[in-house]
């Protein structure tokens, strides 16, 4: 699959990024990143790999369809990922017009805008065309902790504005497949973490905090269980779905690690007291703190991944103690890049930082 062109949606965000990054880093095809550069945007995420040939950006509204149809017109990519979204839960039950917006109807209209450009193509591009939608395991709902992990024929049964939003999508997505023949794939994959994480999000969170000497905030009992998966891990899942999967199909992706939060928390303050140990903050479990529980807030998520190892012969290679590890440290090799975000563009009352990044308790 040399020399071809990927276009791909939300390329400035986290996972977006890591994919792009690894496509160009790791041969010689060519990619189009189309972003809207919302709060969870950051073009540094892109230093490594700006202004090589095989890059180009985009900056558009995937709810524009007339705008994407444009640019796919222009850059006749062969493929497309698609990862542009509104991602994050707390984010969506506090506003949820924007997830509806982006994540529903954005979703459509690049559908629309991909089939009309299919439609356009003939011979063995049109053979070798994908659409590839990125999606979560949230779709599934909450597991209790006996139930076995989803897998691909696990009902859909979304609890929160976001996930019930990338329901939507997915079901779209299915849709457009079926009726239209667009040729789709589908992947629904469990938490993420790895450098270039917006700190809104749980483990870059924690680690920022925690080098402040802040409260650790853990909602409810901390009993929670995700499983995590390193981002490098799953743009590499990404681009085997995209490259080897068969149309039309779903592949659930996870890392193997199913942690509670508190053990998440507990993890990261373990690493920070190995390499801080004359902090006035070690033992940063101290700082844990038992904060009020996130409404509807999921037990449980746990994935069955037999389907991608079986099919595709694809497994994370990363485990969640050396991805830990890895994390905190780029964390604190990149201050530069996280310190900016506290104060200019986002909301640091959610951090606990103050509205200019200083701290407060
Ligand atoms: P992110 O929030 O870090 O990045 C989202 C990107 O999409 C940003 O660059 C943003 O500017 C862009 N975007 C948002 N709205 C847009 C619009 N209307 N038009 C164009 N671009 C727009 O998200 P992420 O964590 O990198 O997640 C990427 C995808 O992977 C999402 O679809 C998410 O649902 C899915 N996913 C995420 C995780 C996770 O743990 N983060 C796990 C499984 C699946
Ligand atoms: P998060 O990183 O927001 O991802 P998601 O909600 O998509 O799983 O949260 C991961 C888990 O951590 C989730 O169970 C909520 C919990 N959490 C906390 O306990 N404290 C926090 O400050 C945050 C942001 C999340």
């Amino acid at each position: 699959m040399s020399g071809k062109t990927i276009l791909v949606t939300g390329g400035a965000g986290f996972i977006g990024s890591a994919v792009v990054r690894r496509i160009i880093e790791c041969g010689d095809d060519r990619v189009v990143n189309v972003d809207k550069l919302t709060y969870a945007a950051n073009l540094a995420n892109l230093a490594p790999i700006e202004g090589h040939p095989g890059y180009a950006f985009e900056k558009a509204d995937i709810c524009d369809g007339g705008a994407v149809g444009e640019i796919l017109k222009r850059h006749q990519p062969d493929m497309i990922m698609h990862l542009a979204a509104e991602s994050h839960v707390d984010r969506s039950i506090d506003g949820p017009a924007d997830f509806i917006h982006t994540n529903i109807v954005g979703t459509y209209q690049l559908l629309q805008a991909a089939l009309d450009y299919f439609r356009s193509l003939d011979g063995p591009r049109k053979e070798a065309f994908r659409f590839h939608h990125v999606s979560t395991d949230e779709v599934f709902g909450s597991l209790e902790m006996n139930d076995p992990p989803f897998n691909p024929d696990t009902a859909y049964a979304p609890r929160s504005p976001y996930s019930a939003s990338k329901a939507a999508s997915d079901h779209l997505v299915q849709a457009w497949g079926h009726t239209y023949g667009l040729p789709v794939v589908l992947s629904n994959c469990s938490n993420n973490y790895g450098p270039y994480q917006f700190p809104e999000k749980l483990i870059p969170l924690i680690i920022i905090r925690a080098l402040a000497g802040r409260n650790l905030p853990v909602y409810g009992t901390g009993e929670n269980v995700r499983d995590w998966l390193y981002v490098d891990d799953h743009a590499d899942a990404l681009l085997t779905i995209l490259k080897t999967g068969h149309a039309g199909e779903t592949y659930l992706v996870g890392g193997n690690a199913e942690r509670s939060n508190m053990d998440v928390v507990r993890t990261i303050c373990a690493i920070l007291d190995e390499k801080f140990p004359g902090s006035p903050h070690t033992p940063h479990e101290n700082l844990i703190t038992l904060v009020a529980d996130r409404p509807g807030h999921d037990m449980r998520y746990a994935i069955d991944a037999s389907r991608l190892r079986d099919e595709l012969s694809w497994e994370p290679t990363i485990n969640f103690e050396i991805g830990m590890k890895q994390t905190v440290e780029w964390y604190l090799q990149n201050q530069a890049w996280w310190e900016p975000l506290l104060s200019e563009r986002y909301d640091g009352e959610r951090l606990g930082l103050g509205a200019n990044g200083s701290k407060k308790q």
